[in-house]
């Protein structure tokens, strides 16, 4: 049997792979099982944030692992402690929960913030308003928060207690939030699997704005816009807004499964011994991993996110085949004359490997990507879509 005739015998059928076996990576670059190399321009669904056998990320995952592989949460491990410190240093959050990936971290978002509505506004104050094309993971709370309806279908009924208001619709949400006992705002700045959609900053202003008069939390999704990937450290932090509660995952890892929460002052303390927990939130290797990730993020070094970013976008606009180009920083969408679904494959064939947002080709590269990187995928691209 073929791996790909193993894989579908014994995975189960729930995703529809691209045709490759990856074996091995480095630097932004990746090599199939054949030998053929490729560009990575979506690096994990934006994990490996600085690409393949990135020395020193290695480094600290490798000698954690020598040291003290898991300890669970009984005991008190240095690394985790030292992440935690780094993301509230760095944000101005108060305390951070870990668990294992992004949709675990909404579900503790979700968990606190209905917690804290009960306590600070009274009975049957559990709702959370949530964005039409907004995504926030596939377990049953965060699919009840993901405002698309076809990640609903064969799993209702939906985990109650989720309104859904429509994106750039300020009044909308303010009609939500008086009409309904809530807790919270719950959003991406991008909404990523939505189509790479950026809200507009009058728009996220507003929302804020809403949350606070309404006295609800600000919960900002940055499962995938966290970590840099926008030219901020958090996206939300080019617009000056401060949440109540912060979701993070996908590159804070590296390339190992994390999830973070960051509680700000209002919510610092609202989970409490027995609340709340998991097996590996916080493990050492992980979160050693992600320390040394964190501590590269330097204001220097999302700058140059920022202008790879532009660049990028400015040589795609009005390019031949090119419709329009959307998002903000290194997390781009490009909506291509031809379907997404074309051009996806012929740029593998031209040895660039990008994913799909909707009816969008989606860019996600590693943020360490180099110019002369940036330049090969251009051409690529621009041949791609003017075919
Ligand atoms: C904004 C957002 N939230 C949550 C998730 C879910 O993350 P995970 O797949 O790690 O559970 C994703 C995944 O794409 C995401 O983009």
């Amino acid at each position: 049997m073929t791996a790909e005739e193993k894989d579908r015998l014994y995975i189960a059928s729930t995703y529809s792979r691209f045709p490759l076996r990856l074996v091995r990576g480095e630097g932004r670059t990746v090599y199939d099982a054949e030998g053929k190399c490729y560009l990575d321009l979506a690096s994990g669904i934006g994990v490996n944030i600085f690409g393949y056998g990135d020395k020193e990320w290695t480094a600290a995952v490798t000698g954690q692992l020598g040291a003290l592989q898991h300890a669970s949460n009984l005991y008190y491990t240095d690394p985790c402690i030292a992440l935690a410190e780094a993301l509230v240093l760095r944000t101005g959050m108060k305390k951070v929960f870990f668990c294992n990936s992004g949709a675990e971290a909404n579900e503790c978002a979700i968990k606190a913030a209905r917690k804290w509505g009960e306590e600070h506004k009274g009975e049957g104050y559990y709702n959370i308003v949530t964005l039409k094309g907004g995504f926030h993971g596939r377990t049953l709370a965060a699919l009840a928060a993901t405002g698309q309806e076809e990640y609903h279908k064969d799993f209702l009924p939906l985990t109650p207690g989720f309104i859904t208001a429509d994106p750039e619709d300020a009044d909308g949400l303010e009609n939500a939030l008086a009409e309904n006992k809530c807790a919270a705002v719950m959003l991406e700045t991008v909404q990523g699997e939505g189509g790479v959609i950026p809200l507009s900053e009058g728009y996220l202003r507003a929302a804020a704005d809403i949350a606070r008069r309404h006295d609800v939390l600000l919960i900002v999704d940055e499962v995938q816009t966290g970590m840099g990937r926008t030219g901020a450290f958090y996206s939300y932090m080019r617009f000056g807004l401060q949440p109540d509660i912060v979701t993070s995952a996908k590159g804070l890892g590296g390339g190992l499964p994390i999830g973070a929460v960051l509680f700000g002052g209002r919510t610092a303390d609202v989970l409490t011994p027995g609340t709340h927990g998991s097996t590996f939130g916080g493990n050492p290797v992980v979160t050693a991993g992600a320390l040394n990730i964190v501590s590269r993020l330097t204001p220097e070094f999302l700058a140059e996110v920022s202008r790879k970013g532009e660049k990028l976008a400015s040589a795609l606009t009005g390019a031949k085949g090119v419709k329009a180009v959307t998002g903000r920083g290194l997390m781009l969408g490009i909506l291509a004359e031809k379907p997404a679904g074309e051009v996806i494959s012929a740029l593998r064939e031209e040895g660039v490997l990008v994913i799909k947002a909707k009816d969008k080709v989606r860019l996600l590269p590693p943020l360490n990507i180099t110019d002369d990187e940036i330049d090969f995928a251009v051409r690529a691209i621009k041949k791609v879509c003017a075919q």
